[in-house]
């Protein structure tokens, strides 16, 4: 298993101002799974993905990535176990405001050791359709050229493990296609695993597997049958 959560909790705030938002979730992902994580607004989606990528912590229950238990791990240490492994695509695209698109999409090529990070981050702009924009600061971007900029960013490094909150949801659907097409593509050629939250049916269907969360917790989890999708 990629994943292996158990009875994960995430609560924030204290006494009235408490929000119970992961209610005791059990979710176990295998290499090379894809798996949609669909739900209502508020359900609990962003939160989980943030504790299995180890950028919040749990509040109980365990989260083992990678056979590593993430219980007790300092941020540092939680970005080295990321490191060149495990990207996010995050729902707020969280580039570097003073960094231009190259160099956004550089940095963490540069932290993987990359030979040549700035050639191999203009390859990955040009692939996401921002060969033009290569010097553009975020500010200067549209919102859906600033989640091109965030996926071309987290698939540079070729992760083993792939985190995106609704990547498509700001691209027209043409662009959208695009780059559906450019992630799928970069998993059959890599065999890494997908965590995809998203509303869209048909991009979940694509995926071998579905989960459904309500109110904090898993309400359903299937198998996508490969001939109807
Ligand atoms: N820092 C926080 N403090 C208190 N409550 C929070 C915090 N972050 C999220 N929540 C609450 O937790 C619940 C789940 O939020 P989450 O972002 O995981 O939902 P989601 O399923 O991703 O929704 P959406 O589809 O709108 O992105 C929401 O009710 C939200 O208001
Ligand atoms: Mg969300």
């Amino acid at each position: 298993m990629v994943i292996d959560a158990r009875n994960v909790t995430l609560s924030l705030g204290s006494g009235e101002a408490r929000v119970d938002i992961l209610r005791g979730v059990d979710v176990a992902v295998r290499k090379g799974e894809r798996v949609a994580l669909l739900g209502p607004s508020g359900s609990g989606k962003s939160s989980l993905m943030a504790v299995l990528a180890g950028l919040e912590s749990a509040s109980g229950g365990e989260v083992v990535v990678a056979g590593q238990s993430l219980r007790g791990l300092s941020e540092d240490a939680l970005a080295e176990a990321r490191r060149g492994r495990i990207s996010v695509v995050l729902q707020a695209f969280h580039l570097i405001p003073t960094m231009t698109a190259l160099e956004n999409v550089a940095v963490p090529l540069e932290l993987a050791g990359h030979a040549d990070p700035f050639a191999a981050a203009a390859s990955e702009l040009t692939a996401v359709g921002l060969g033009h924009r290569l010097h553009h600061y975020p500010t200067q971007l549209s919102g859906g050229e600033q989640q091109r900029v965030a996926i071309a960013r987290a698939l540079g490094p070729r992760p083993a493990l792939l985190f995106a909150d609704e990547p498509t949801g700001n691209l027209d659907a043409a662009t959208g296609d695009t780059i559906v097409e450019l992630l799928f593509g970069c998993l059959a050629e890599t065999g890494a695993t997908l965590i995809l939250i998203t509303h869209d049916r048909d991009l979940a269907a694509r995926c071998d597997r579905i989960i459904t969360m309500r109110d904090g917790l898993i309400a359903s989890d299937t198998l996508t049958d490969p001939v109807a999708a």
